[in-house]
């Protein structure tokens, strides 16, 4: 399994790190294209809305298996993490995890085990 992840602020980027991802490709501008399976991480912005970034890739890069989201409960509780709801949807996939801003160490551990059941 291969790992992808968006970081405006660099919660999500944190989040990947602590997980024990050493190898997960940034995306910069949504143009980059990996082969075979991977889970996305991502951030929610605008009001709810994937990253165009992220939209861009997952729609060029078919490969993708499940997502972790980060979002904010504090300041957009309306619409929290929807970026990981609209990604399950839209390419029917599980959400590992739903993380307010950077998570905490029982979130970390959450993740991991559900990585290791991933095929
Ligand atoms: C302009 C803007 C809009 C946001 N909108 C949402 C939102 O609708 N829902 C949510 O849960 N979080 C929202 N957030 C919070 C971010 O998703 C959250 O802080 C996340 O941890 C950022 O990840 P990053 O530090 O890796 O960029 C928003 C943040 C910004 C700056």
């Amino acid at each position: 399994m291969k790992f992808v992840y968006a970081s405006r602020m660099g919660h999500v980027e944190g989040i990947v790190k602590r997980v024990g991802i050493e190898d997960a490709l940034k995306i910069q501008d949504g143009t980059e294209k990996i082969d075979g399976d991977y889970v996305i991480f991502t951030y929610t912005d605008g009001k709810g809305i994937i990253p165009k970034i992220v939209e861009d890739f997952l729609d060029a890069n078919p490969g993708v298996k499940a997502v972790v989201g980060s979002g904010s409960m504090e300041r957009h509780a309306d619409t929290f993490n929807f970026a990981a709801e609209k990604i399950a949807e839209k390419y029917d996939v599980p959400i590992l995890a739903k993380l307010d801003m950077d998570g905490t160490e029982y979130d970390i551990k959450e993740i991991k085990t559900k990585l290791s059941s991933l095929k």
